[in-house]
């Protein structure tokens, strides 16, 4: 092996590393990551119904961060309204609905 292929060899090894280093450094802590939990309901029926219902009391946050399936945001529901969340039956299930299709088990995020 000529010293100039083990240099370029060197080099590649080093360029390995850098990369390594820097997908290290960009991820950052998972409650930071703005995309992961944004701190507003994504687009759909229901969104307007969550806005009215759920920001009153707390963040979109609590919601977004979440991944329940169907008869666990049932669950969750129900609570809230229990607590004061003004939701008429259909707006329950068209919330139950999105909150599925956004935050179920399998949501695309
Ligand atoms: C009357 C006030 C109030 C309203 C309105 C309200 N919440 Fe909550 N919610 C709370 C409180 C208080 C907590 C924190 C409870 C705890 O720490 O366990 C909470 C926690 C949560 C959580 C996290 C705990 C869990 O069960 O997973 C979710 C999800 C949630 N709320 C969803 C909603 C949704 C969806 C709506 C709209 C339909 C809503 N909330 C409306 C008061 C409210």
């Amino acid at each position: 092996v000529s010293s100039r292929r083990r240099a370029v060899a060197a080099a590649l090894v080093l360029a390995a590393f850098g990369a390594a280093a820097l997908s290290i450094g960009a991820g950052g802590p998972p409650s930071v990551r703005r995309a992961a939990t944004p701190d507003s309901f994504p687009t759909g029926t229901g969104r307007a119904i969550a806005e009215r219902a759920c920001l009153f009391c707390h963040s979109a946050m609590l919601v977004t961060q979440q991944a329940k399936d169907s008869t666990g945001w049932e669950k969750t529901i129900a609570q809230m309204e229990k607590w004061g969340a003004p939701l008429s039956p259909a707006e329950h299930d068209s919330l139950r609905a999105y909150l599925l299709t956004s935050f179920g088990p399998h949501a695309q995020r």
